[in-house]
This record gives structure tokens, sequence and C-alpha cells, in this order.
């Protein structure tokens, strides 16, 4: 097994990569938090490998619409009762829905206590395990609430991809894809030549591989998204409105990244830094995976007002994230209320 360092300035900590270590040693209680389902696959497998004085068990619901306070309250609520204290140890054993809860869980935790990220899904392993965000929803849209924690260790384990749905694994894909575009083109045509699936082994490995080390690339520069980390949001703008308009948990966040990520290629060519044979070669990747990369707007002026709740608009300007051709993006937040209107136009259509 090998391992590559996330360095910030608050911490600095290992992504370790393969099967997961015999013994996971620890000197505090541990709680292991996971959701109905994984909680169910992989629980048996991961508890004889923890070591610590004592271990106990926070199940939450399994989805997005559990992306809540009242996890994070279950969470706390077990902590306080097996009074776990500030050498205690959360683990996170799921996806990225997870992960997030029991990063912000353990961020808040008298005022902050380690957390171990076990990341489950293809998404969670390649983006939503490493870089410390941590959060939950709420009416007002998604990871509106969270704050930076970064974990104490990150255990990539392609091994509990295995049970993974398809649609599930796809939805990861999305992800992966959207690092290439913004950060690597000779990435992006790797994965142009090789088709990822649970029985490409090494291509597979290969493509965890490249994902990770952009996220760790960008995390070590600018861990709290003071400029570059928000080009990993890239498709996330639009996907986030998609994600909230049609209730969360109906597309997965990959599908809607997908969705969001054709959006904004719209609006990157309408602006002349990606072309439309680039932006087809994008949508034709993401389709390759049976990803969606149409979303139909009923009501543009609502889809258009629902963007300003994105966390990169400030001063009343989105800051959108736009390919600047393949392996490259740039920032831009001038578009008028007319030029985003027709491309949303665009999208009005079945
Ligand atoms: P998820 O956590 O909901 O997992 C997807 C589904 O797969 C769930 O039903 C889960 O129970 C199930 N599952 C998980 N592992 C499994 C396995 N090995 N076998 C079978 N089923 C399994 O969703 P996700 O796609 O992993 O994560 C999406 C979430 O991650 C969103 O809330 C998004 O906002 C967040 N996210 C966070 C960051 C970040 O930087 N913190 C980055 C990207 C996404
Ligand atoms: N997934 C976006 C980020 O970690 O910044």
């Amino acid at each position: 097994m090998d391992s590559i360092h996330i360095t910030t300035p608050h911490r600095s900590y290992p992504i370790h990569f393969g099967a997961l270590a015999p013994k996971l040693q620890f000197k505090g209680k541990v709680l292991v938090v996971s959701n109905s389902r994984v909680g169910g696959l992989y629980l048996d497998f991961l508890l004889p490998k923890i070591s610590a004085p004592e271990i106990c068990i926070c199940i939450i619901e399994d989805g997005e619409h559990y992306k809540t306070f009242e996890s994070v309250q279950r969470i706390l609520e077990t902590a306080f009762l097996h009074r776990l204290d500030r050498k205690s140890t959360m683990i996170a054993l799921g996806g990225g829905v997870v992960g997030d809860i029991v990063g912000f869980a353990a961020g808040i935790f008298m005022r902050g206590i380690d957390f171990v990220q076990i990341p489950t899904t293809l998404l969670a392993q390649v983006d939503a395990s490493i870089g410390g965000k941590t959060g939950i929803n709420n009416v007002f849209g998604k990871n509106l609430i969270g704050l930076f924690h970064q974990p104490a260790s990150v255990h990539i384990d392609p091994f509990f991809l295995h049970t993974l749905p398809a649609r599930e694994f796809a939805a990861g894909v999305a992800e992966i894809i959207k690092m290439a575009v913004t950060f690597d083109a000779s990435f992006f045509e790797w994965l142009w030549e090789h088709h990822l699936s649970l029985e490409t082994q090494d291509s597979l490995l290969t493509a965890l591989r490249g994902a990770i080390s952009i996220k760790q690339r960008v995390v070590c520069q600018d861990e709290k998204e003071q400029g570059l980390r928000a080009a990993l949001n890239y498709g996330h703008t639009f996907g986030h409105v998609i994600e909230k308009e049609s209730g969360y948990g109906h597309y997965l966040h990959g599908e809607a990244v997908s969705m969001g990520i054709v959006m904004v290629n719209a609006l990157a060519c309408k602006h002349g830094c990606l072309t439309t044979s680039e932006a087809e070669r994008i949508c034709t990747l993401l389709q390759s995976y049976n990803l969606p990369t149409h979303y139909k707007i009923l009501n543009k002026q609502q889809f258009y007002h629902s963007l300003f709740l994105d966390k990169k608009t400030a001063n009343n300007k989105i800051k959108f994230i736009l390919p600047n051709s393949i392996g490259n993006v740039l920032f831009y937040d001038k578009f008028t209320y007319e030029e985003i209107m027709n491309v949303l136009e665009q999208f009005c259509d079945s």
C-alpha cells in the first residue's frame, strides 16, 4: 500500500491507497459512523481491523435526503452518550454523504476532534473524502452549512466499489471527468481512450490515482477555496440548482454535475474559451457512462435566481467556472442577465 500526503497550513495527513491496513490503531475511543446500507455491507469487515480502547457505532439513514442537522444530532448524541472526549476519533464509513456529515459532526464536537475517512463510493474516493470540506444541506440549498475540517487520514480501498451500483459508479466517473477537463488535458485524452469499469482494474486504479493527485495538488495550494480550488466546482453551479429543483436524491450528485458541466460548457462556448467540438467531446465522454447530459428547465426565471445561492456568488455576481479549452479553467463573473438567459433557453426544450 502506498500513500500521498495532503499538507495544509493546519494539518498534514496521508491518503492511503490500496487494501485497508489489517490494523487501524487509535489511542482514544472510536465512533464508527455509517449508514444503514453501507453499515450492513462493511461493518463486519471494518470492526475487527480497529484497535481502540472502546469502539461505538452510530448508523444514520441512507441518502442525500438525510444530510441534515438531525443526522448530525444523532451522531453527537451517540458521542456524548459514549463519553467521547477530545482524544477520540470518528470514522466515516460510506459515500460522500456520510463523509460530509461525519466530518461536520467531528468538526463541531467539543470544538473539533479527529476523524478518519473510509470512502466507499467512487465519488467519495476521488473527491469528497479528500480536502476537508464538510457539511449538510438545508432548504436553501446544498452544503450551505459546514466547515473546513481536514481528516486525520483517508483510506482509499477499491475493494469497496464491488458492491456499488452501476449508476453510482458512473456518478463517480463524472467527478473524474470534471478533474481532467479542468486541470489535465493528457488525463482527459487518457480517459477518452480507456473505458473505466470494475472489470478494468488497472485502468480504474490509474484513474483513481490521476484524479486523487489532481485533488491533492489543488487542496495543498488552496485549502479554503480562496481561488484555485473553486475550479473543482466546475459543473456544480448549475448542478446544485438541478439537485435542489428536482428534489435531493432524484438525481445523484455526479449526475447533476454531469448535466451542470454541459450547461456551463454552453456558456463557455458563448464566451469563446471552449470550442463546440471540445464541448461535444466532453458531452460524448459523459454519455459513454450513461450519464444524463440534458436537464429540462421548466422555469428559467426561477432557475436563474437559484443560481445566486451558489457559495461562489459575491456582490450579487455569480462566478462561473469555465473550461479554457480542455485542461485549463478560468473564472468569469461578468455575464449579463441576457447572456445567461440565452443559454438557459437552450435547456428549456425537451
Ligand atoms: P452517497 O454517499 O449517498 O452514496 C451513494 C449511495 O451508495 C448511497 O445509497 C450509499 O449508501 C451507497 N453506497 C455507498 N458505498 C457503497 C458500496 N460500497 N456498495 C454499495 N452501496 C454503497 O453519495 P456519493 O455520491 O458518495 O456522495 C455524494 C455526496 O458527496 C453529496 O452530498 C455531495 O455534496 C458530497 N460531495 C462532497 C465533496 C467534498 O469535497 N466534501 C465533494 C463531492 C461531493
Ligand atoms: N469537491 C470540491 C472541493 O473539494 O473543493
